[in-house]
């Protein structure tokens, strides 16, 4: 379901605005924003909504006066129901947000009874699609509506690559381009049982906490590999008048592997799916089910990536309890400061990941070195000083291109923007973004640690230790954003975090 957004006050009072999944909502006073606004403080390009699935973002775009949800004024912010946007004079408030890992409710499968069940095998369909005839007569219209579907199902699939994200969002296209009540995708589990992964109820559906869906025709689906269409099934109870379902079914295949199937109904009553519905279903569920396969395995790499940089990771804090689970609040740190900036989310991604790595080089580096209490020797603080550049070789023969872009940003993290860091003594904006946040996240946590010789900064000590060191050795607008994160309550990653 697409998320909507309603005009409060001003010209456009009253009117709603939807923001599609994967899609973004930009507002403000110019005729090319999405939702044009003219009133008092409304900047030329105000803000923009982003739905990412899973959630609903606004992030403000630099404007004169600010953006504003419930009262406080923001830069980047998850969005919830009722929330209310201050945009200049003009109030918004969201009617409906994607719900935030919302739990998958429970589904039944149901015994049906007889029912004129109609299984169409995808070539049967593609044949008929291509076939002159009643299925082509007069369906100018529909064949837009199913292109304009493909369209929006296609560029969801190419921008999303985490499964779940991605048939939720699958999900509420087929919903609402068919006029379902009911949307499961159901994915086989390792023991050849059937889950539900998402799950969609129209707010106008009729309300049965059991979900019940029909057992014979997902089987029937699943077993012949084949899209099923049913005209008016019951389910269950002993049938009553217009109690019945009209139910569409269609596999999620990837090669020879059946990974699930995408199941809708609605009242037989005041719905009646067509094999015209059938056909775009059928043809969204192929695309889907590709797209969803290539899901699972970048998330099975990623997963087994993160795993064995955690691992490396602990094998180098491990040298010293001081800065043990160092790594992984500057990496949470440096992506929270990163999102607060409005960097976009593939950025904020790379500062996680490096924030991870950034000290990695210190494998290089002798135990009696890293573990040394007093003044360093020459000798000893070349080798401290040669962790970055030794990190970002390691990094580089790691051989994979996702990690070698991260190279630039564990080798920088400690330069400064006087020019005085190293290992390269880049000055300002020569320094990647993404390494000015670490160093100001790498800062912050070790100011905000225990040591041998002093006891942890405040939070506010710290904050003010790096503002006085702004423009000379930091960022300061990273040190902004910092401080802003704490003054909106969102624990800023620190050892009294965990
Ligand atoms: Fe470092």
């Amino acid at each position: 379901m697409p998320a909507v957004l309603c005009v409060v006050n001003g010209q456009r009072a009253g009117e709603r605005v939807k923001v599609r999944p994967g899609e973004a909502l930009s507002i403000g006073r110019s005729g090319e924003s999405d939702l044009q606004l003219l009133g008092l403080g409304v900047s030329r390009f105000h803000c923009v909504v982003e739905d990412h699935g899973r959630e609903l973002v606004i992030a403000d775009l630099n404007s004169s006066n600010g953006t504003f949800v419930n009262g406080q004024r923001v830069k980047r912010q998850p969005l919830q129901g009722n929330d209310t946007i201050e945009v200049g004079a003009i109030k918004l408030v969201v009617e409906r947000a994607p719900g935030r890992k919302a739990p998958v409710p429970e589904c039944e499968f149901t015994d049906s009874g007889k029912a004129d069940t109609q299984v169409i095998p995808a070539a049967a369909l593609a044949e008929a699609a291509a076939r002159p005839g009643p299925m082509q007569q007069g369906a100018d219209s529909s064949l837009r509506r199913h292109l304009v579907a493909l369209e929006r199902v296609h560029k969801a699939i190419s921008a999303e690559e985490k499964p779940g994200p991605l048939m939720a969002v699958v999900l509420d296209t087929v919903l609402e381009e068919l006029g379902a009540e009911r949307g499961f995708v159901l994915l086989t589990d390792k023991e050849g049982g059937l889950r539900p992964q998402v799950v969609r109820i129209s707010p106008g559906a009729a309300a049965d906490a059991r979900l019940p869906l029909s057992r014979a025709v997902v089987r029937e689906c699943l077993e012949k590999r084949a899209s099923v269409l049913c005209k008016d099934i019951q389910l269950g109870k002993p049938r009553a008048a217009g109690s019945g379902r009209a139910v569409m079914c269609a596999p999620l295949e990837a090669g020879e592997r059946v990974l699930g199937a995408l199941y809708l109904d609605a009242a037989a009553g005041r719905q009646h799916f067509d094999e015209r519905d059938m056909e775009l279903l059928s043809a969204i569920t192929r695309h889907a089910g590709l797209a969803l396969h290539r899901a699972e395995l970048v998330d099975s790499l990623e997963r087994l990536f993160v795993g064995a940089i955690e691992t490396l990771v602990a094998a180098v804090e491990a040298k010293d309890i001081y800065t043990y689970g160092h790594s992984a609040r500057v990496s949470k740190l440096g992506r929270r400061i990163a999102e607060a900036m409005g960097l976009p989310e593939s950025e904020q991604e790379k500062v996680k990941l490096a924030g991870l790595l950034h000290d990695i080089g210190k494998i290089g580096i002798p135990e009696a070195v890293l573990s040394h209490r007093g003044r360093l020797t020459d000798d000893e603080w070349a080798y401290v000083r040669s962790h970055p550049q030794i990190g970002e070789s390691i990094i580089r023969q790691m051989g994979s291109e996702r990690v070698v872009e991260l190279c630039r940003l564990v080798r920088h993290h400690h330069e400064r923007l006087d020019g005085t860091g190293y290992p390269d003594g880049l000055r300002g904006d020569t320094i990647p973004m993404g390494a000015r946040i670490l160093s100001v996240a790498d800062a912050y946590d070790a100011m905000r640690s225990n040591r041998p010789y002093r006891s942890p900064f405040s939070a506010r000590d710290a904050i003010a230790e790096l503002r006085g060191n702004a423009g000379r050795q930091f960022d300061a607008q990273a040190i902004e954003a910092l401080a802003e994160l704490r003054a909106e309550g969102r624990p800023a990653a620190a050892p009294d975090d965990h």
